[in-house]
């Protein structure tokens, strides 16, 4: 009996450790492994945020595809990165009299344009001539391409400056995901949705006032001394997770067991190959981020994402 009771003890006692291992080096919720996610699109070989770039994406693998999210005058979310549309679309030679001066610089907002106008812009040649033609995707565009075939993280982008417009983005973002039956955790195996900010108070918002239940993450660029066990218990009240860029990991990789422990999920931006820093390669930097034990990663090259 008593040999028998000895025998349990010591299997316990020798999980505690693996246990402890698994928390260190391996995948905190919402994620369930190692998480490979397409920045833009596979936007290294295609235009970002475009429908051939999520397309690609998922071939090269995606776990998650990445929509930043912007609203047009008429009140619709689109995938764009900026703000602004003469970066990755022709607008400028297309409607050259309808900028805005900001900052002595020519500008053409997306809040500018309605919907149907955005739609006769090419988004793809600024990329490369093959992809001359290609349009700016709404989000809704972007769910049926991808809605059972990966999940999707979109990013409330500037929600402040759509509010001064009269736009709520959260709301609008919830209405959209809603209509698809994505607005709960689990509703959707197959296309889990996590919610991302740099705007702690939009993600505040979408708990609060949306009753969102979603996943939240919250991103930042720069470690400010903050990354402390307090400022995480606090940021816990509203994110599920983390999102430094990979230099704030690089120079305080202790800042995965600090989130661990509060059960926060890790998730770093943005590897490619422009951007490799000391490594060798893109998927040496990656490899390196995960050996440290972050559990997702934003990458431009989907496909030199490590996979044991
Ligand atoms: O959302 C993660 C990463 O995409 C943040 O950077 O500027 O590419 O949206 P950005
Ligand atoms: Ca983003």
């Amino acid at each position: 009996m008593l040999v028998r009771l000895s025998f349990c003890l010591a299997c316990v006692v020798s999980m505690i450790p693996l246990a402890r291992a698994g928390e260190k080096s391996g995948v905190m919720a919402p994620y369930t492994k190692r998480t490979l996610i397409a920045h833009r699109g596979a936007s290294a070989y295609a235009p970002e945020h475009t429908l051939p770039a999520y397309r690609l994406a998922l071939e090269q693998g995606a776990d998650f595809v990445e929509p930043d999210l912007q609203i047009t005058q008429d009140g619709v979310l689109v995938c764009l990165h900026d703000s602004r549309l003469e970066r990755t679309t022709d607008v400028a030679s297309r409607f050259p009299d309808r900028f805005r001066m900001e900052g002595g610089k020519k500008v053409w907002p997306v809040v500018d344009f309605k919907l149907a106008e955005i739609k006769t812009l090419d988004a793809g040649i600024r990329k490369d001539k093959k992809f001359a033609g290609t349009r700016v995707p709404t989000l809704q565009e972007m769910i049926d391409l991808v809605k059972g075939k990966a999940g999707i993280i979109p990013e409330t982008k500037g929600p402040e400056l759509y509010a001064a417009r009269g736009f709520d983005m959260g709301k609008m973002l919830m209405d959209v995901l809603r209509s698809n039956g994505l607005d709960r955790p689990g509703a959707d195996a197959r296309t889990p949705v996590i919610i991302q900010s740099f705007s702690l108070e939009s993600l505040k918002k979408l708990r609060q006032e949306q009753g969102c239940k979603l996943p939240l993450v919250y991103l930042f660029g720069t470690a400010n001394g903050l990354e402390t066990a307090e400022w995480l218990k606090k940021l816990k009240e509203t994110a599920d997770g983390i999102a430094p860029r990979k230099t704030v990991i690089h120079d305080h990789p202790e800042l995965i067991r600090l989130a661990h422990e509060q059960g926060m999920s890790v998730t770093v931006w943005t590897c490619n190959e422009q951007q490799k820093g000391r490594f060798a390669s893109v998927q040496a930097e990656m490899q390196h981020l995960l050996d440290l034990g972050v559990d997702a990663i934003f990458t431009d090259n989907p496909d030199q994402f490590p996979r044991k």
